[in-house]
């Protein structure tokens, strides 16, 4: 499925630049596994964010929530998620984890989602990676 709006290559590729920058500043003492996020809205800004582990682990914020989140605190609550990306540090498969995926198809249903797969680059559409995404309105 594609998002009704489509994302540039340029737009792609500046927020994969931004999340594997934003990438740098994760607290991830526990599985030196870093993760950035950047995603775009619908009125052009972007924002980002890193993991953030703790030793209770699952206290651990995810790269897109923390980004997400970010943008709340900075923008409002009027977010709505264009594209996001995903980046991390050993240069594997990783796509956002169910509850991030819930995350994003909240302030984000049309989504496109840029990470990397099995095969590498990936793009999909937020209700691809969470099909019946749950809303309460
Ligand atoms: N992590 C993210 O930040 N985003 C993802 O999409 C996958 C996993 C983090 C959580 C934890 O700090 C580390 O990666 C290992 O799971």
């Amino acid at each position: 499925m594609k998002s009704t709006k489509t994302i540039s290559s340029a737009q792609r590729k500046s927020l994969l630049s931004l999340a594997r920058k934003v990438m740098k500043h994760a607290y991830a003492p526990y599985s030196h596994f870093r993760v950035g996020a950047a995603l775009l809205t619908a009125k052009g800004e972007i924002f980002t964010g890193c993991n953030v582990e703790n030793s209770s682990y699952g206290m651990t914020n995810c790269a897109e929530r923390t980004a997400i989140f970010s943008a709340v605190a900075k923008s409002g609550p009027g977010l709505v998620i264009r594209a996001i990306a995903v980046a991390n540090d050993h240069g594997v498969p990783c796509s956002p984890c169910g509850a991030c995926r819930q995350v994003i198809y909240e302030f984000g249903p049309d989504a496109t989602v840029f990470f990397q797969d099995k095969k590498g680059p990936a793009e999909a559409h937020i209700t691809e990676l969470l099909p019946e995404g749950f809303r309460l309105k």
